[in-house]
């Protein structure tokens, strides 16, 4: 017996008035095992009873692929048992045909929702007319997006990448290579890093380096030496170790994500931007998460007037398709030489033709000021609405990335979500739901959202 999987049934964004989780209802053609608490996907064969009219061919194919990808995929993702298919605006659809109101945005990546029509048109006109290059040759679009980059922004110049992770990693070889410019033959170069408590910048060796989630690491240390974890918001520890001149950079989220939606204080930032300046060190700004217009600033730094000397950017870059990006003042920049890095694929005329039209979006000062104004409007929803329930603690963040604090696991919540329609995140310790919709999603979609989360809540009395 070895699969089945676990399959919903309820989906109120088709009848949302009618939503009670004590009503879930699975088909009689449907057996299968109540959602996982955890996103890990316990595939089972459903029950081969045969008086039990079998699955739709839909119904069989989606579980057809979910065995597959565990045949074929390594197995580095606990999926939720959904197979999409197509989305467009805030909206997904499985291949069943459900729907889903999608808060999750490809984990913060669908600024722009599915299928943006401006994004389509750049992106089909682009690769009617040239897709790739490498970096051996210039093209229009990688320029054109640098200099509406460092025109939005504290940089002189960008440097891209594919993901998140590469743009830390381009960004910790940029700070060495600064330091050792900057001092002489005979002096040691600060060559060391410091970063917070919940932070997490990434996967790759050196980027894993910084992330402070000792599970990520442990199992593939040694990873790069020289980095130290202090408490995200603790000014006295960071300025004592930054005044010790062995610090090479400073790599901070103004609002931690995948931590738990953490906001820095001004305070912090302030101090951390005083002793980097007096000391030598660089300030590195990870915005992958927080940045491009989702706090309603279009950095999220500028919410706090504090600036970096280098600011990693990514997820919503290309508006689904793969970029990152790192944001460097020219006396960094002006440090790194030809050959000191470099990429096949990045800043790709497809990709950049693709981030153009996304940053042409989100930067319109109309579209940061819905941000603020539609962030502020859910949050204060969910205070009012949730606020009252025993086990939320918080409703913390703001602009689109907002985080509920549970007393307990936020993954039975964010499963019973799933299965009424609507598709939410979790982070931190697992006990906090993190909402990062599509920045251009309606009061009406936050309010559909705010009433299944609502009704979804008293699951976590049952699972408690
Ligand atoms: C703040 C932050 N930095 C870096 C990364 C890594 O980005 P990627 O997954 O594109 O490598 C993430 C991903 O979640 C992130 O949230």
């Amino acid at each position: 017996m070895s699969s089945s999987i676990h399959l919903f049934s309820v989906n109120p964004l088709l009848k949302p008035t009618n939503f009670s989780h004590s009503r879930y209802s699975i088909p009689q053609n449907r057996q299968f095992s109540a959602p996982s608490a955890c996103l890990n996907v316990d595939v089972r064969a459903p029950d081969s009873d045969s008086s039990k009219p079998a699955l739709s061919e839909k119904a069989s194919r989606a579980i057809e692929i979910m065995e597959e990808e565990k045949r074929v995929l390594v197995g580095t993702y606990a999926r939720a048992p959904v197979v999409l298919s197509s989305g467009n605006g805030c909206k997904l659809y499985d291949i069943e045909g459900r729907e889903y109101l999608d808060l999750s945005s490809g984990i913060a990546v669908n600024a722009l929702g599915h299928a943006d029509p401006d994004w389509l048109r750049a992106v089909t006109l682009q690769a009617n007319t040239l897709t790739h290059v490498s970096n051996i040759y210039y093209s229009v679009p990688q320029v054109e997006l640098a200099k509406r980059l460092v025109a939005s922004s504290f940089a002189d110049r960008v440097f891209f990448t594919n993901s998140g992770t590469e743009a830390n990693e381009a960004a910790i070889k940029f700070a060495r290579k600064f330091q050792r410019s900057s001092h002489s033959n005979k002096e040691q170069p600060p060559v060391e890093f410091i970063a917070f408590s919940n932070c997490f910048h990434g996967r790759t060796m050196g980027a894993l380096a910084l992330t402070s989630k000792e599970h990520y690491r442990s199992p593939f240390e040694p990873v790069m030496p020289g980095v130290t974890f202090l408490e995200y918001g603790d000014i006295q520890a960071a300025t004592k170790l930054i005044h010790t001149g062995k610090i090479a950079a400073v790599f901070v989220e103004p609002i931690q994500g995948e931590g738990g939606i953490y906001s820095a204080t001004k305070e912090f930032l302030e101090a951390l931007r005083t002793a980097c300046d007096t000391a030598g060190a660089l300030l590195v700004f990870d915005e992958v998460q927080c940045g491009l217009g989702r706090t309603g600033y279009l950095w999220a730094h500028e919410a706090y007037g504090i600036y970096p000397d280098m600011m990693t950017l990514a997820k919503p870059l290309a508006g689904g398709l793969p970029i990152g990006a790192v944001l460097a003042c020219e006396r960094i920049a002006g440090t790194v030489n030809f050959g000191d890095h470099g990429s096949t694929f990045a800043g790709s005329p497809l990709v950049c033709s693709a981030a153009i039209a996304v940053l042409d979006k989100i930067s319109d000062p109309g579209f940061l000021a819905s941000v603020s104004k539609k962030g502020q409007y859910f949050k204060e929803l969910l205070v009012k609405k949730l606020g009252g329930n025993p086990h939320v603690k918080e409703v913390r963040g703001f602009g689109l990335i907002i985080g509920i604090e549970l007393d307990v696991s936020a993954s039975p919540l964010v499963d019973a979500c799933r299965q009424s329609g609507l598709l939410v995140l979790t982070a931190g310790k697992g006990n906090v739901v993190r909402i990062v919709p599509p920045l251009i999603i309606s009061q009406e979609e936050l309010d559909t959202a705010a009433r299944i989360l609502l009704d979804c809540l008293p699951l976590l009395d049952e699972s408690s």
